[in-house]
């Protein structure tokens, strides 16, 4: 088998070595020497996107949040489900993460969606991104860590206790939709949703493709006239 290579590196204050490293095709992002992201799955990422943005997409408009950029896979999956007058803001905590994206090795992975002009992008913490935009968006979709724990950064636990989900919670617009990536189950979490007024539905799909392992969905709607 091929061995890794490394592509790049940034120490990044707060969160540690961070590199991108390259085996045959497939790119993987680390964190600490953890896989945060690899090219080599990324079906769940995209049914992110596609659950999340479903009323949406028969909308036509509307505002989207992206958290995090990873390699881009959800926000393409967005753009290529949403029509042309939905704005997709993406937050991404790293800037490196960014500027890798925009990169000759990152930027084919997805078809370049940085470069969609309904893309903006915020090099944020996305939690601060909703705290500063109460009731903007009509979809937000999470994908910062492996799921409801903190892998990142350990500021992101506080995405997933009740004041986070209260967070994002006031970020919706009324009939909003909250979309949960996560590798596995997570106990007591469909339940803090509910608590912070969604309605939750769990979806399981294939990592990859139709077979192979599976990964986790929560997707949490708000009724209309709620936030
Ligand atoms: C697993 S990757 C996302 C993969 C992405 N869904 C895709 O399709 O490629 C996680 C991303 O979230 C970013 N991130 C972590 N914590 C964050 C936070 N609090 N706010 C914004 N971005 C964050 C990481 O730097 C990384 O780029």
């Amino acid at each position: 088998m091929k061995p890794w290579e490394t592509l790049k590196t940034a120490h990044v204050p707060g969160v540690g070595e961070l590199t991108l490293v390259r085996r045959g095709d497939e790119f993987v992002l680390r964190v600490r020497g953890q896989t945060l992201m690899s090219s080599r799955m990324h079906g769940s990422e995209e049914a992110l996107a596609k659950a999340g943005c479903a009323e949406l997409a028969s909308r036509g408009t509307g505002r989207v949040l992206v958290g995090g950029l990873g390699f881009g896979y959800t926000v393409r999956a967005v753009l290529d489900a949403v029509g042309p007058g939905v704005q997709v803001t993406v937050a991404e905590l790293l800037p490196t993460v960014v500027a890798w994206n925009r990169g000759p090795h990152l930027s084919p992975l997805a078809g370049a969606p940085l470069e969609d002009k309904r893309v903006s992008v915020v090099e944020a913490d996305v939690s601060r991104v909703m705290a500063h935009n109460p009731q903007t968006f009509d979809t937000i979709l999470l994908d910062v860590d492996n799921g409801p724990t903190a892998l990142t950064h350990p500021d992101n636990q506080g995405l997933y206790g009740l004041p986070g989900l209260s967070n994002a919670a006031r970020a919706l617009r009324s009939g909003g939709t909250l979309g949960v990536w996560s590798a596995g189950p997570a106990p007591g979490f469909e339940r803090r949703l509910e608590k912070c007024g969604f309605t939750v539905e769990v979806l399981h799909p294939h990592a990859h493709g139709t077979k192979g392992p599976r990964h986790v969905l929560f997707i949490a709607r708000l009724g209309k006239g709620q936030r």
